[in-house]
């Protein structure tokens, strides 16, 4: 890991300079280990935003933003999509490698009998309003599983550890649906054991006690898909949440609730629902003949309006996930007869106009994941407010194989960022204050 070149830094101010060693990764960039500098200069670096640091070392997931590359433990999502169903991505990224046939039955019988969660759960969740958004359902949720599995706070237990993932991604779906049903005064639905991951999710979501729910294929595929790409994507805001929050030692579960906190905020997971409002709304206004005119709203820096599903932080090239949703969008909409949805080709419309527009190009600015995520939500029949569940339903294995890395590396320490102070300086209290 380390090579053979330096990193020399020399100062202005007196300090003698320092050398520091050279890490290389498997593929991408160098990294310069500072980890001594402190100890050797008494001073810290500065990097809000994290726009040059690397948090941890990772083997689970890889992004090249400038060629628009997505790799899951080596493999291309291109291929994973495709070949693979999301339980045996989570087999993929929890162990490291793709399940052999006679073990992933197992594994998949292994989920399936831990779908059901406590029986309690459903009374902590009568404590909430019905207008409660669901997110904020789901985040108290996955926090209670600490209450109902206590033997998870034995974090250094490789079967707690393991245990803890079981039970992570197979209730899950459970507790999202939970929280869409009572919001809209429904009974909650049992999973079903003998439906697959993503159909058994679909039954919990639209069958009633009075109706079964028919998975169809395609949208179960679909389903599926959506999954598969919003699984893992290395050091985002949520997933360090998981590992700063993991990183004190708490039960799994605890710091699973707090990535589901994160993934809340609309600059992370929100901005999907943000994009099909932005659609809806271009619709409402005038559909296809209002492209021009928004297309300008978005290029004028003192409307505030953005493009949204389109540029991302890391890649400055085609979102892979992006590709792969369009083509998911395109065969929920034929199955379900609505190839002429106006959103959809709004959608279209929007993305040709930018992908040939100077502004666009200049700036590097492609459709993400999010540009297509939420037309094909809005086909299989969830409403916009479920979108962000839908996604910490999907991120729950990433969350939990970077949690599971990061306790199992030996170097492991608790996360401790350093600041720089710039308020007062040490000031006195003078006098008595009138209550002391
Ligand atoms: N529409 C119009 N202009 C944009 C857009 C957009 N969607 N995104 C970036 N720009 C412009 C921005 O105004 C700036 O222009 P200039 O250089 O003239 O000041 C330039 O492009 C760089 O933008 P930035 O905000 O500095 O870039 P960033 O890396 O900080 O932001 C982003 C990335 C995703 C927050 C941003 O592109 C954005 O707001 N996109 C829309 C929201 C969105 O779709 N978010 C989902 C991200 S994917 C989800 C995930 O992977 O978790």
């Amino acid at each position: 890991m380390t090579t053979d070149h330096k990193a020399i830094l020399s100062f202005t101010d007196g300090t003698p300079s320092v050398e520091f060693p050279m890490l290389k990764g498997t593929t991408g960039p160098d990294v310069i280990d500072i980890r001594k500098l402190y100890a050797q200069t008494g001073k810290f670096t500065y990097d809000t935003g994290f726009l040059s640091t690397a948090s941890c070392d990772s083997t689970i997931t890889y992004i090249d933003g400038d060629k628009g590359q997505l790799l899951y433990r080596g493999y291309p999502i291109e291929q994973l999509a495709v070949n693979c169903s999301f339980l045996e991505v989570c087999y993929l990224l929890y162990y490291g490698e793709l399940p052999p046939e006679s073990e992933f039955k197992e594994f998949e019988q292994l989920v399936i009998h831990h779908t059901m969660v406590h029986e309690q759960m459903q009374f902590a969740m009568r404590g909430f309003r019905r207008d409660s958004h669901p997110m904020a359902i789901l985040t108290s949720l996955v926090g209670s599983m600490a209450a109902f599995y206590p033997d998870s706070l034995d974090i250094n237990s490789p079967e707690q550890q393991d245990i803890s993932f079981v039970r992570l991604i197979a209730k899950m779906p459970t507790m999202v649906a939970m929280s869409y049903k009572y919001s809209i005064g429904q009974p909650y639905i049992y999973p079903k054991n003998s439906l697959d991951y993503a159909s058994n999710f679909m039954h919990m979501m639209f069958a009633t006690p009075c109706e079964e729910y028919t998975p169809n294929p395609v949208l179960v595929r679909a389903m599926d898909r959506i999954f598969t790409l919003h699984a893992d994507h290395e050091q985002n805001a949520s997933t360090s949440t998981v590992r700063l929050c993991g990183s004190s030692g708490t039960s799994p579960f605890s710091a699973i609730a707090a990535g589901v906190a994160c993934l809340w905020g609309p600059a992370h997971g929100g901005a999907n629902q943000a994009c099909l409002e932005m659609l809806e709304q271009i619709q409402a206004e005038g559909g296809l003949a209002k492209v021009g005119e928004f297309m300008e709203r978005v290029k004028d820096k003192n409307s505030g309006a953005r493009l949204m599903g389109f540029g991302h932080r890391v890649y400055k090239n085609f979102d892979p996930r992006a590709k792969l949703m369009q083509e998911t969008c395109r065969e929920v909409l034929d199955e379900l007869g609505l190839g002429n949805d106006p959103i959809f080709k709004l959608a279209m419309a929007l993305e040709k106009i930018a992908l040939e527009d100077d502004y666009f190009v200049q700036r590097k600015l492609y459709p993400n994941v999010d540009f297509y995520s939420g037309i094909v939500q809005r086909a299989l029949g969830i409403p916009t407010s479920m979108f962000t569940c839908i996604f910490a339903l999907a991120r729950t294995i990433g969350w939990v194989a970077q949690w599971k890395e990061m306790i199992t590396d030996p170097e492991y320490k608790i996360g401790r960022p350093r600041q720089l102070y710039t308020g007062h300086p040490e000031r006195a209290v003078h006098g008595k204050r009138s209550r002391a």
